[in-house]
């Protein structure tokens, strides 16, 4: 259900997904990260959630959503009564992309060819899982997704449907929310919660 097919969606379940995506060298990234940051959840979570790279404590630790960013995640989920273990939380992207500066790994977003080398790990978690809804934060799962057109600004909290009739929507990544000027930080914030709100009503 991706916006563009895939050529070879990877086969098994998730931890055999898990174990094939520790060895994936598809793209460089592999070789300066600690370790994949694949996706992790219940198989048959009615919901899933992708946003775009793991940061730096996800690469520490191979967990998805640990560092900041999904711990904004964790209190706007737990603001509409979801709890997320119950979500399969994943990234676009598995590999945590840096540049050092002096002792500190800068965050940099991955490019065209790398999310387009990661295309099948999200093609394989979503086949896999098979959930109700997916929702994407940010407009690096959102393209991918919905196809390059996709606007998060215009678009976002709006309902769609995926070919194969997966209900799909679109959100700020809570890594925009915290990086946004502070008078515009508390209006993200609340657009995320309001869409995480449709998601926790559509589960009911
Ligand atoms: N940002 C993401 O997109 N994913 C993570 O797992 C952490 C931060």
């Amino acid at each position: 259900p991706l916006a563009k097919p895939v050529d070879e969606i990877p086969a098994g379940n998730l931890r055999t997904l898990t174990r094939k995506a520790r060895g994936c060298q598809a793209c460089p990234l592999w070789k300066p990260a600690t370790q994949t940051v694949f996706g992790q959840g219940p198989e048959d979570a009615l919901a899933m959630l992708v946003g775009e790279q793991p940061g730096n404590q996800e690469d520490i630790t191979g967990a998805p959503f640990v560092g900041p960013a999904g711990q904004l995640l964790d209190r706007a989920l737990e603001e509409v009564g979801l709890d997320r273990d119950t979500l399969y939380l994943t990234n676009t992207v598995k590999h945590f992309k840096f540049e050092m500066r002096g002792k500190a790994r800068l965050h940099k977003r991955a490019n065209a060819a790398e999310q387009e080398a990661c295309r099948m790990w999200l093609a394989a978690e979503l086949l896999q899982v098979q959930p109700k809804i997916v929702v994407a934060l940010g407009a690096m799962a959102a393209h991918t997704l919905f196809g390059n057109q996709f606007r998060v600004t215009r678009e976002r909290g709006q309902w769609r449907t995926l070919p194969g009739g997966t209900r799909a929507l679109a959100s700020w990544h809570p890594s925009a929310v915290l990086r946004a000027p502070s008078s515009r930080r508390e209006q993200l914030r609340g657009e995320l919660v309001a869409d995480l709100r449709l998601l926790a009503q559509a589960l009911e």
